[in-house]
């Protein structure tokens, strides 16, 4: 246990930075670095908020639906007026598609699907006198949601939801994607650009690295071939069906998927709550992903992988989206064994400040290296939790203690070396304070609260 007095300094901290990163109704992951709204920041950042201010939370959520496209999607981000960026609202211009709000800009892929779990957890701290409306309110919208994401992105009617850029998964650089950008044809420019080293020349236009160094972010070449998918995506209209098979990069993301998993749990148990069924095709569908899951497990290995929608292969680099499956209570007890031995492994995902993005003895492994080795948050967050849906409580609790701990040491960064705890990226990062919060007051080792 902590002491007291720690627990109530680093909470009062945490709570100054949110209010200093508040921008109205909601929340901005940092002031420099990152001044717009982001859905699964806007999640998190809702989840710890609620713990203390419920109907600031509640308002966190409103705003990201009021960015919601008629179609159901929900962007990755929306543009805050009169902040500056340069460049990326230019990459999106959501207005020229005629499903787009009309008076807001926004990014016109997703990110992880996390706005039912963040309802239900801000319901729940609402008196009781407005839970029911709030859910109310927000059904249809994640009804319609959930909707979009198998309408538009499960071509196969597979159960998994298809990626078309690794922004939407949220862990923008992780190796499984980067293996297969590298792969992808480029255009002649590119390659030209690549062999002069003139991908330097894109760290001009990068918002970025005026505040953080360079090495603690997406490389140029990363950055330059996200940049490239992106504007492909753009000329399909971002459209799944649209896209060419072969210069696209098209992911059955295991981190998206597993996330959609508990998701659609929790949506399940909204709906309970408001006595108001699901219907019987989103039922099906999310039976489907449930069955589907299991699809990206390698036996051999006993670890999860995302799969390359278009050959159906599994992309064998070991990430820490592998443990994200137990979020949903999805794989088996001996999976899920199998899974917590490999988190344990001190050569591998439990260094001195665990969890790393990607295990420390693996090539692709870089300290500092944004989602290629570094510990985040929101990943040691989620596992918490995801260890509890198997009662491995005891693990969850070290987990909890270790984070709080790097935090106090380092701040609120947003994201840290897993060897040192030194902390990188910005600084006064919002999911960063907001989880921490949540962490705080989740010292009671009650099993998960998203079972249906
Ligand atoms: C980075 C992260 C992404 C996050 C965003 C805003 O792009 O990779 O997950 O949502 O920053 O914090």
């Amino acid at each position: 246990m902590m002491a007291p007095q720690l627990e109530k300094t680093l909470e009062e901290r945490a709570r100054v930075m949110l209010e200093r990163n508040r921008r109205g109704s909601w929340t901005c992951p940092s002031i420099t670095v990152y001044p717009h709204q982001w859905l699964w920041d806007s999640c998190f950042i809702a989840i710890g908020v609620a713990r203390y201010d419920p109907q600031r939370a509640a308002g966190e959520l409103r705003a990201l639906f009021r960015a919601q496209w008629a179609n159901g999607m929900l962007p990755h981000m929306v543009f805050a007026d009169g902040a500056k960026d340069i460049g990326s609202r230019r990459i999106w211009q959501s207005k020229k598609y005629p499903l787009a709000p009309r008076d807001l800009d926004t990014s016109c892929v997703t990110q992880p699907p996390l706005p039912a779990i963040a309802a239900r957890r801000v319901a729940r701290a609402l008196p009781a006198s407005d839970r029911q409306s709030f859910l109310a309110e927000l059904f249809p919208k994640l009804l319609a949601y959930h909707t979009w994401l198998y309408d538009e992105r499960d071509l196969h009617n597979s159960g998994l939801v298809t990626l078309i850029h690794p922004w939407e998964c949220g862990l923008d650089t992780t190796p499984s994607w980067m293996h297969l950008l590298r792969r992808m044809p480029l255009p002649w420019w590119l390659r030209t650009a690549a062999r002069f080293g003139l991908a330097r020349v894109v760290r001009l236009l990068r918002n970025d690295t005026r505040y953080i160094p360079v090495a603690e972010r997406a490389s140029d070449d990363d950055g330059l071939r996200m940049l490239v998918l992106a504007t492909r995506a753009k000329k399909h209209h971002f459209q799944l069906e649209q896209m060419p098979r072969h210069s696209s990069v098209l992911i059955e993301d295991l981190a998206f998927n597993a996330m959609l998993a508990a998701a659609n749990r929790s949506l399940e148990l909204i709906s309970r709550d408001l006595e108001r069924p699901l219907p019987t095709e989103l039922q099906e569908h999310f039976r489907r992903t449930e069955v589907a899951l299991e699809h990206l497990w390698d036996e051999p290995s006993g670890q999860y992988y995302s799969r390359n929608a278009v050959t159906g292969e599994l992309i064998k680099v070991p990430t820490i989206a592998t443990f994200l499956p137990l979020w949903s209570g999805i794989p088996t007890r001996a999976q899920a064994e199998r899974l917590i031995e490999l988190l344990q492994k001190p050569t591998g995902f439990w260094p001195h400040h665990p969890v790393p993005s990607v295990p420390i003895d693996a090539p692709e492994f870089r300290e500092a290296g944004y989602w290629k080795g570094p510990t985040w948050i929101n990943m040691n967050w989620t596992i918490a939790e995801a260890l509890r849906e198997y009662e491995a409580v005891e693990l969850a609790e070290r987990l909890r203690l270790r984070t709080l701990r790097l935090v106090e040491h380092a701040g609120f960064s947003e994201y840290f070396s897993p060897l040192t705890g030194d902390g990188y990226g910005a600084n006064d990062f919002s999911w960063t304070a907001a989880l921490v919060i949540d962490l705080l007051a989740s010292d009671d080792p009650t099993p998960s609260a998203n079972r249906l």
